[in-house]
């Protein structure tokens, strides 16, 4: 808005900013981010504080007037963005990594900024349409059939819980408080939240045991629903995993999904980590039988390296997740009913909500499937080259083989009790973590502190990989130095 002199006048609206206000904003903003994104690998994984100072500094009241954005950047940039794991980074291999596309951040800016609205389809039938692409790719990925369908959720717990509600609303009737659900004791902690949210009480919750290779257990998951029949309950769905959080470890599908078939339960896979490797010749194989479940949960922000915020949930009839969610309101516009298009707010529990599609559309159109499919293959690879130099490490015991792209393992020298082994352990992760070249986290196997790898972020390579086990020898050598003299007269 340049006046005829060429000076630039003030918004006419407070909210409104300038054309050329919004150009500098965005040139300050993309001058920091490109700065943050290519330093990326050099910034610590880790933060070495414990954050409260950083936290309560940041507390602040309800401002009144306007700030600076050159200062507020500053904020974020500075004070804020670091003190923070490294997420993004190569060196984050804790929990089930994230992503971060960027051009899933460009595709999340150009969604905010036009802010169309994709809960109904008539609002902006073009760009559900994008979204809708999106969910039938993933539908392919998994080998579902025409008639299937889903949702993009805001990530695996919620699109657990909404599989639990479909599932309930399927095979119960509204009276449901004696059906009960079965999965491993190995299964995410969503799968129980869900359930409960659901409206269960916990104790309809079956943990069936796993194998030692962390497998549900098919012979046991067999008796206790003809256990539960017999007692006058109603077994009604079983919650499989396709790559767990501790070990990544698969549940025999196939199987599960016999059982399934023989006992009218419905299956529901838990794919939120694993599912996507079915794009892989190696995936495919592991996660035989995922496309015989009623329905799965997929992390697009963990397999497919799209920024947090982003699930999926794909049934493999569409009907289902439109009879769990009919409703209808009087001042809603009317839906359409072609089969070709959906009304997203009619088979999900949201009505707005971002148009998260965009997200994903953008990437796998600009670098095509087949980089996701080569970057998982090559986190599968690195995974496995982990295991085997840690079995080159003294003591070191591989307690979970990577199938996917995690490993466990421990440091277990003879003659410790369980408690010295728990302690030796997580001096061993600290020590690692406080080199602050990765990240790592740990878990308990078998009633034992482990540690974990799991190789998942876009950024990690193999000379990330050497870091790591590198700074894993040298903080077992210094562990095993330090606390084991006593008991081994040192170094073995
Ligand atoms: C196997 C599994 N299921 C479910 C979840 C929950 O997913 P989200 O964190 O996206 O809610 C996770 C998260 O790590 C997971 O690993």
């Amino acid at each position: 808005m340049d006046s005829r002199d060429g000076a630039v006048e003030p918004p006419v609206h407070a909210l409104e900013p300038s054309a050329e206000q919004m150009s500098a904003m965005l040139a300050r903003v993309s001058e920091l981010i490109i700065e943050h994104v290519v330093t990326l690998p050099d910034q610590p994984a880790s933060y070495a504080t414990d954050g409260r100072t950083e936290a309560r500094a940041l507390a602040e009241a309800l401002p009144e007037n306007s700030g600076d954005f050159a200062q507020l950047m500053r904020v974020l940039f500075e004070d804020a963005i670091p003190t923070s794991f490294n997420t993004a980074g190569p060196g984050y291999l804790a929990y089930i990594p994230g992503g971060g596309l960027f051009p899933s951040a460009v595709a999340d800016f150009i969604a905010t900024a036009v802010n169309r609205y994709v809960g109904v389809w008539v609002a902006a039938p073009a760009l559900v349409q994008l979204e809708m692409n999106v969910v039938r790719w993933f539908c392919e990925i998994v080998g579902y059939p025409e008639g299937s369908g889903g949702i993009l959720t805001s990530g695996g717990s919620l699109s657990n819980f909404t599989a639990i509600v479909t599932a309930r609303r399927e095979r119960l009737p509204e009276a449901f408080w004696s059906g009960t659900i079965y999965t491993s004791d190995q299964t995410h902690h969503s799968v129980r939240k869900a359930a409960v949210l659901a409206g269960f009480p916990e104790a309809n919750v079956r943990e069936i045991p796993s194998n030692d290779r962390f497998e549900m257990r098919s012979d046991a998951l067999r008796a206790r629903i003809m256990e539960d029949r017999a007692a006058g309950l109603v077994p009604f769905l079983i919650v499989g995993s396709a790559g767990t959080t501790n070990t990544g470890a698969i549940d025999p599908l196939d199987a599960l999904a016999d059982i399934a078939e023989q006992e009218s339960l419905w299956l529901h896979v838990d794919g939120a980590y694993g599912a996507f490797f079915s794009m892989t010749e190696r995936g495919k194989e592991l996660l035989n039988g995922i496309a015989r479940a009623d329905s799965i949960t997929l992390d697009p922000h963990k397999g497919l390296f799209l920024p947090y915020g982003t699930g999926a949930l794909l049934v493999r009839n569409e009907d289902s997740l439109r009879r769990a969610h009919a409703t209808f309101a009087d001042y809603m516009p009317v839906m359409q009913n072609d089969a070709d298009f959906v009304d997203f707010c009619d088979v999900s529990p949201e009505l707005s909500r971002d148009f998260r599609g965009l997200r994903a559309w953008l990437p796998i159109k600009l670098f095509g499937i087949g980089a996701f499919r080569d970057g998982l293959d090559e986190k599968m690879d690195l995974a496995r080259w982990a295991a085997d130099e840690l079995r080159g490490i003294p003591d070191m015991q591989i307690v979970a083989e990577p199938h996917l792209s995690l490993t466990a393992f421990r440091l277990q020298p003879g003659g410790c009790s369980g408690e010295e082994l728990d302690a030796l352990n997580r001096d061993l992760l600290a020590r690692v973590n406080a080199k602050q070249n990765v990240y790592l986290t740990g878990t308990v196997l078998d009633g034992r502190f482990a540690l974990r790898i799991c190789v998942l972020s876009f950024r990690t390579h193999m000379d990330r990989m050497e870091l790591c086990v590198a700074d894993l020898r040298e903080a077992a050598d210094a562990v095993r130095r330090d606390a084991l003299p006593a008991k081994t007269g040192g170094l073995a």
